[in-house]
Order: C-alpha cells, then structure tokens, then sequence
C-alpha cells in the first residue's frame, strides 16, 4: 500500500484538484470522501491513517465535481425531507422548499387516514408523491411525468420505500394520461421563464424540468384549468417568487372556495392552494 492511499493525504490531493474550480474545495473534499468510504464525519476525523481503496473512482467523482456537476448527481443521493433518495440526471435535484409543499398538503387534510386520490404531475425524482404516501397512508396516487428518464428514477425511489402498490406511474403531459376522479392535485412543475440565464450548475438538471413557457407560469395556467374543469376538490402547488399576482389575476371572476398562497423560508411567495 503506499502512503498516498491514506486518508489525510487523499483529502489533500482531492482539496488540490478542487481548489482552482469551486470555492470551499476543502471542504467539498471531505463530502465526495465521505461519500466514497461511506462514512460519516467523526469516522474521517478520527481514521486519517486507515487506506482509501478505489481511488480511481474516486478521483473521477473529483473531475465531475470539478467540472461543477452537482455533487447529489455524482453520489446518486439526495436528502428529501430527512429521507435519502436515488438522483441521477434523468430527474431534477429535489429543492429544500418543496419540503414546505408537503407541509401545505397535510395542513389541508384533517383526517390523515382518508381514502382519497392524489394526482401528481411533473413527479421528477418521486420525492413528493414518495413524501405523502408515507403521510397518508390508505391514499392512492397516480404520478405522472412527461420525461421518461424522470420515470425511471421515480420508479427506483417508489420501490426503495416500498409504495408500488400505491404510487402508480404514467407517461405523458399534464392530465391527459388520467381519466379518474382525482381529490388532490399536487405540482412543482417546471416555471422559469423560457432563455433566462441559469448558473452553470443547473445546466446539468434536465432542462423540461425547469422552463415552463416564454412568460413561464404557462404550465401552472394549463393545470389550473384542468382543476376547474374536472372540479378536483384540492391543488397545491409550488410556483416561481414573483408569480402570485398572475396567478391571482387568472383566476379572477373563477368559481373556487378558497385561495392561499405560501412564502417559503426566505420569504418569497413560493406556492398556493386552491380548493374548489
Ligand atoms: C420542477 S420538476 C419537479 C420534480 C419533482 N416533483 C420535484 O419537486 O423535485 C418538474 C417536472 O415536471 C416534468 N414536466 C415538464 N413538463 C411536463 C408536462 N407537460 N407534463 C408532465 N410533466 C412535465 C419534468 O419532466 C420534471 O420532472
């Protein structure tokens, strides 16, 4: 074995590599180390002397990283929720505020043990339909995305949580693929206005995920319709921060309930419910 190999020498070459790509390369280090050993913190403090196998693997996982492919894409994990799910490139990074989706969806439903059908569209990595078919427990869903490769990943998540038999996965756009009643819809779909310039970072996330028309609120609108017209009794729905007042304003002179909008932890006007 030679002393290279040893922890505290990788994480300096590893620190090396990183340094002239992306900032905090230090620490950046120790998480693809981390994830590489499959160990936490305390393991990497306290074993700078233990060997690294596989070093060839790893030091791709650098370039990647180096390249700045998000780091979730190169470890094929994302933390959701307080859960670990599969990502891969096929499906957008899950974004921390669309925890606060999940918590929108179980103020609205008084009795958790209700038999109801949730519709999710755009289901991406699964984390939304995954989260409240945990929550929810005799619900039912029905998930649909138009990107294959987004199917797939959801399909790795549902069988990881052990919901087959409850979240089932359609191929297609929007509502086209549902022909049953639906009680609840949910959505984080793509609504970032078409051509505005990303970081670099997000080039890498499928880009279906993240634009939704020239004004980009155009799916939001299309769905919108959909819950009028099929009388679907709830949708919640995530939305881009400067968004509420078209939304508010396409709604105007429509029959529904109740209309509440949502700021997230920063606060900015992050989503809404509208119940029929
Ligand atoms: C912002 S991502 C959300 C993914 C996941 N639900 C989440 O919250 O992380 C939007 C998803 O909508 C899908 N999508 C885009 N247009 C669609 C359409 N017309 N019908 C169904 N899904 C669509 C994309 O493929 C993508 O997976």
């Amino acid at each position: 074995m030679r002393s290279r190999d040893l922890v505290k020498d990788v994480l300096k070459e590893i620190t090396a590599r990183l340094k002239p790509h992306i900032p905090r390369a230090s620490r950046e280090a120790q998480l693809l180390l981390m994830a590489h050993l499959d160990v936490d913190e305390l393991w990497l403090i306290t074993n700078q002397s233990q060997h690294v196998e596989n070093l060839e693997k790893l030091y791709e996982w650098v370039e990647r990283r180096a390249q700045n492919e998000p780091f979730e894409y190169i470890i094929n994990s994302v933390s959701f929720y307080s859960e670990d799910f599969y990502i891969d490139r096929g499906a957008l990074i899950p974004r921390p505020e669309t925890e606060l989706l999940i918590d929108e969806v179980v103020k609205n439903i008084s009795n958790s043990d209700a038999k109801m059908t949730f519709v999710e569209v755009g289901v991406g990595s699964g984390i939304i339909s995954v989260m409240l078919a945990k929550k929810f427990p005799n619900a039912k869903f029905i998930a649909v995305d138009i990107s294959k490769d987004a199917i797939e990943v959801a399909k790795i998540n549902i069988e990881r949580f052990g919901l087959k038999d409850r979240v089932e996965l359609r191929l297609g756009s929007l509502l086209e693929p549902i022909s049953e009643h639906v009680d609840y819809l949910v959505s984080n779909p793509p609504y970032i206005e078409n051509g505005i310039s990303l970081e670099s970072n997000l080039s890498y996330e499928p880009q279906n995920a993240l634009f939704g028309g020239v004004v980009g609120d155009e799916i939001i609108k299309k769905l919108l319709d959909e819950v009028l017209k099929r009388k679907i009794n709830f949708f919640t729905c995530e939305m881009g921060y400067d968004q509420k007042g078209r939304i508010t304003t396409y709604l105007k002179n429509k029959n529904y309930k109740q209309l509440n909008f949502y700021k997230d932890l920063s606060d900015f006007d992050r989503g809404f419910t509208i119940g029929l």
